[in-house]
Protein backbone atom coordinates (compact mmCIF):
# COMPACT_ATOMS: atom_id res chain seq x y z
CA UNK A 1 0.00 0.00 0.00
CA UNK A 2 1.25 3.45 -0.67
CA UNK A 3 2.06 5.54 2.10
CA UNK A 4 2.15 9.55 2.32
CA UNK A 5 5.16 8.31 4.34
CA UNK A 6 6.91 6.76 1.30
CA UNK A 7 6.87 9.93 -1.18
CA UNK A 8 7.67 11.95 1.70
CA UNK A 9 11.16 9.88 2.26
CA UNK A 10 12.00 10.74 -1.25
CA UNK A 11 10.92 14.44 -0.69
CA UNK A 12 7.38 14.23 -2.35
CA UNK A 13 5.44 16.43 -1.17
CA UNK A 14 1.80 17.50 -1.72
CA UNK A 15 1.25 19.35 -4.59
CA UNK A 16 3.10 19.20 -7.42
CA UNK A 17 6.94 17.36 -8.23
CA UNK A 18 8.68 17.97 -11.38
CA UNK A 19 10.32 14.67 -12.22
CA UNK A 20 11.41 12.99 -15.69
CA UNK A 21 9.61 9.16 -15.98
CA UNK A 22 10.40 6.14 -17.76
CA UNK A 23 8.18 4.45 -19.44
CA UNK A 24 9.22 1.31 -21.66
CA UNK A 25 7.79 0.59 -25.56
CA UNK A 26 9.62 -0.93 -28.20
CA UNK A 27 12.34 1.44 -27.03
CA UNK A 28 13.19 3.47 -23.46
CA UNK A 29 11.58 6.85 -23.24
CA UNK A 30 11.96 9.25 -20.63
CA UNK A 31 10.15 12.91 -20.66
CA UNK A 32 9.60 15.52 -17.88
CA UNK A 33 6.57 15.22 -15.83
CA UNK A 34 5.25 16.75 -12.90
CA UNK A 35 4.04 14.18 -10.35
CA UNK A 36 0.75 15.45 -8.84
CA UNK A 37 0.26 14.34 -4.80
CA UNK A 38 -3.65 15.29 -3.72
CA UNK A 39 -5.86 13.59 -2.61
CA UNK A 40 -4.85 10.79 -5.52
CA UNK A 41 -1.55 10.34 -7.12
CA UNK A 42 -1.60 10.87 -10.85
CA UNK A 43 0.14 11.95 -13.19
CA UNK A 44 -1.78 13.68 -16.40
CA UNK A 45 0.11 13.17 -20.02
CA UNK A 46 -1.07 14.53 -23.05
CA UNK A 47 -1.94 12.30 -26.37
CA UNK A 48 0.43 11.80 -29.08
CA UNK A 49 3.35 11.41 -26.67
CA UNK A 50 5.71 8.69 -26.27
CA UNK A 51 4.61 8.50 -22.84
CA UNK A 52 0.93 8.58 -23.15
CA UNK A 53 1.36 5.35 -26.19
CA UNK A 54 3.67 3.27 -23.12
CA UNK A 55 1.36 4.30 -20.33
CA UNK A 56 -1.38 2.80 -22.36
CA UNK A 57 -0.07 0.14 -23.50
CA UNK A 58 2.22 -1.15 -20.63
CA UNK A 59 0.62 0.67 -17.66
CA UNK A 60 3.80 0.79 -15.93
CA UNK A 61 5.74 4.40 -15.32
CA UNK A 62 9.42 5.18 -13.52
CA UNK A 63 9.69 8.38 -11.92
CA UNK A 64 12.84 9.81 -11.33
CA UNK A 65 13.66 12.35 -9.08
CA UNK A 66 16.59 14.43 -11.13
CA UNK A 67 18.35 17.28 -10.37
CA UNK A 68 20.61 17.43 -13.62
CA UNK A 69 18.83 20.93 -16.10
CA UNK A 70 20.30 18.83 -18.86
CA UNK A 71 18.80 15.62 -18.67
CA UNK A 72 15.24 17.49 -18.13
CA UNK A 73 15.99 19.40 -21.43
CA UNK A 74 17.63 16.64 -23.41
CA UNK A 75 14.49 14.29 -22.40
CA UNK A 76 11.80 17.02 -23.96
CA UNK A 77 13.14 17.25 -27.40
CA UNK A 78 14.90 13.40 -28.05
CA UNK A 79 15.85 10.13 -26.16
CA UNK A 80 18.91 9.92 -23.70
CA UNK A 81 21.47 7.91 -24.55
CA UNK A 82 21.43 4.12 -23.64
CA UNK A 83 23.80 4.76 -20.82
CA UNK A 84 21.90 7.70 -18.85
CA UNK A 85 19.73 4.55 -17.99
CA UNK A 86 20.10 1.53 -15.70
CA UNK A 87 17.30 -1.30 -15.48
CA UNK A 88 15.86 -3.01 -12.79
CA UNK A 89 14.08 -6.08 -13.68
CA UNK A 90 13.76 -4.97 -17.24
CA UNK A 91 12.20 -1.36 -16.54
CA UNK A 92 14.57 1.68 -16.87
CA UNK A 93 15.37 4.50 -14.78
CA UNK A 94 17.70 7.30 -14.74
CA UNK A 95 21.12 6.76 -13.30
CA UNK A 96 21.55 10.18 -12.17
CA UNK A 97 18.56 9.95 -10.17
CA UNK A 98 18.68 10.71 -6.41
CA UNK A 99 15.87 8.10 -5.95
CA UNK A 100 13.68 6.36 -8.49
CA UNK A 101 10.25 5.25 -8.21
CA UNK A 102 7.89 2.81 -10.07
CA UNK A 103 4.41 3.12 -10.32
CA UNK A 104 1.18 0.90 -11.72
CA UNK A 105 -1.58 2.64 -13.48
CA UNK A 106 -4.55 1.58 -11.56
CA UNK A 107 -7.09 3.64 -13.08
CA UNK A 108 -7.14 6.24 -16.51
CA UNK A 109 -8.87 9.05 -16.59
CA UNK A 110 -9.69 10.22 -20.24
CA UNK A 111 -9.82 13.60 -21.22
CA UNK A 112 -9.82 16.00 -24.49
CA UNK A 113 -6.17 16.27 -24.95
CA UNK A 114 -4.93 14.13 -22.01
CA UNK A 115 -5.57 11.53 -19.50
CA UNK A 116 -4.74 11.09 -16.04
CA UNK A 117 -2.99 7.92 -15.00
CA UNK A 118 -3.68 6.69 -10.96
CA UNK A 119 -1.21 5.24 -9.42
CA UNK A 120 -0.46 2.72 -7.10
CA UNK A 121 3.22 2.83 -5.64
CA UNK A 122 5.59 -0.56 -6.72
CA UNK A 123 8.68 -0.05 -5.38
CA UNK A 124 11.27 3.23 -4.08
CA UNK A 125 14.82 3.19 -4.15
CA UNK A 126 17.03 6.05 -2.68
CA UNK A 127 20.27 6.08 -4.53
CA UNK A 128 21.31 9.75 -3.23
CA UNK A 129 20.82 11.87 0.09
CA UNK A 130 22.80 14.61 -0.34
CA UNK A 131 20.68 17.69 0.01
CA UNK A 132 19.93 20.26 -2.25
CA UNK A 133 19.74 23.94 -1.90
CA UNK A 134 17.18 25.77 -3.95
CA UNK A 135 18.40 27.64 -7.12
CA UNK A 136 16.28 30.42 -8.97
CA UNK A 137 18.12 29.33 -11.92
CA UNK A 138 17.29 25.73 -11.74
CA UNK A 139 13.56 26.89 -11.10
CA UNK A 140 13.27 29.06 -14.23
CA UNK A 141 15.01 26.71 -15.97
CA UNK A 142 12.51 24.24 -15.08
CA UNK A 143 9.78 26.85 -15.99
CA UNK A 144 11.21 27.92 -19.67
CA UNK A 145 11.32 24.18 -20.20
CA UNK A 146 7.86 23.75 -20.07
CA UNK A 147 7.16 27.21 -22.18
CA UNK A 148 9.54 25.51 -24.71
CA UNK A 149 7.48 22.45 -24.94
CA UNK A 150 4.47 23.96 -25.19
CA UNK A 151 6.03 26.27 -28.26
CA UNK A 152 3.53 24.59 -30.55
CA UNK A 153 0.16 26.00 -28.36
CA UNK A 154 1.22 28.91 -27.11
CA UNK A 155 3.79 31.96 -27.23
CA UNK A 156 4.54 32.29 -23.63
CA UNK A 157 8.33 30.90 -23.97
CA UNK A 158 8.94 34.19 -26.20
CA UNK A 159 7.22 36.44 -23.58
CA UNK A 160 8.78 35.12 -20.82
CA UNK A 161 12.55 34.36 -22.22
CA UNK A 162 13.96 38.00 -21.68
CA UNK A 163 12.81 37.83 -18.02
CA UNK A 164 13.66 34.05 -16.98
CA UNK A 165 17.24 34.35 -19.14
CA UNK A 166 19.03 36.95 -17.47
CA UNK A 167 18.40 35.08 -13.52
CA UNK A 168 19.12 31.93 -14.90
CA UNK A 169 22.31 32.86 -16.15
CA UNK A 170 23.15 34.63 -12.62
CA UNK A 171 21.93 31.91 -10.45
CA UNK A 172 22.61 28.46 -12.14
CA UNK A 173 25.58 26.91 -11.94
CA UNK A 174 27.47 25.36 -15.28
CA UNK A 175 24.43 22.35 -16.10
CA UNK A 176 22.03 24.75 -15.71
CA UNK A 177 23.82 27.12 -18.13
CA UNK A 178 24.33 24.30 -20.83
CA UNK A 179 20.37 23.34 -20.68
CA UNK A 180 19.58 27.02 -21.42
CA UNK A 181 22.04 26.89 -24.52
CA UNK A 182 20.18 24.08 -25.27
CA UNK A 183 16.57 25.34 -25.17
CA UNK A 184 17.65 28.45 -26.85
CA UNK A 185 19.06 26.57 -29.61
CA UNK A 186 15.50 24.45 -29.79
CA UNK A 187 13.97 27.57 -30.40
CA UNK A 188 16.06 29.22 -33.10
C1 LIG B 1 9.30 20.39 -16.18
C2 LIG B 1 8.37 19.80 -17.21
C3 LIG B 1 7.21 19.16 -16.79
C4 LIG B 1 6.34 18.58 -17.71
N1 LIG B 1 5.21 17.95 -17.25
C5 LIG B 1 4.40 17.32 -18.13
C6 LIG B 1 3.25 16.60 -17.67
O1 LIG B 1 2.97 16.53 -16.46
N2 LIG B 1 2.47 15.97 -18.60
C7 LIG B 1 2.76 16.00 -19.95
O2 LIG B 1 2.03 15.40 -20.74
N3 LIG B 1 3.84 16.69 -20.41
C8 LIG B 1 4.66 17.34 -19.54
N4 LIG B 1 5.75 18.03 -20.00
C9 LIG B 1 6.02 18.05 -21.46
C10 LIG B 1 6.62 16.72 -21.95
O3 LIG B 1 7.75 16.37 -21.21
C11 LIG B 1 7.00 16.86 -23.44
O4 LIG B 1 5.80 17.01 -24.18
C12 LIG B 1 7.83 15.71 -23.98
O5 LIG B 1 8.30 16.08 -25.25
C13 LIG B 1 7.09 14.38 -24.12
O6 LIG B 1 8.06 13.43 -24.57
P1 LIG B 1 7.72 11.95 -25.06
O7 LIG B 1 7.06 12.06 -26.43
O8 LIG B 1 9.05 11.27 -25.15
O9 LIG B 1 6.79 11.33 -24.06
C14 LIG B 1 6.63 18.65 -19.10
C15 LIG B 1 7.79 19.31 -19.53
C16 LIG B 1 8.65 19.89 -18.60
C17 LIG B 1 9.88 20.58 -19.08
Amino acid sequence: MITRDDLKAVGIGKGITETISTTKGLRFNAAPVGLVNREAIYVEIFRGSHTYKNLMESGEIGINLVYDPVLFVESIFGDLNDDDYYTIDGFPFIKKASAVLKFAVTRIEEKELSSKFFLRLVFKKIRDRRIRGINRGFNLLLELAILSSRREITDEYNKMYPIYSPIIRRCGDERTIEALKFLEFQSL
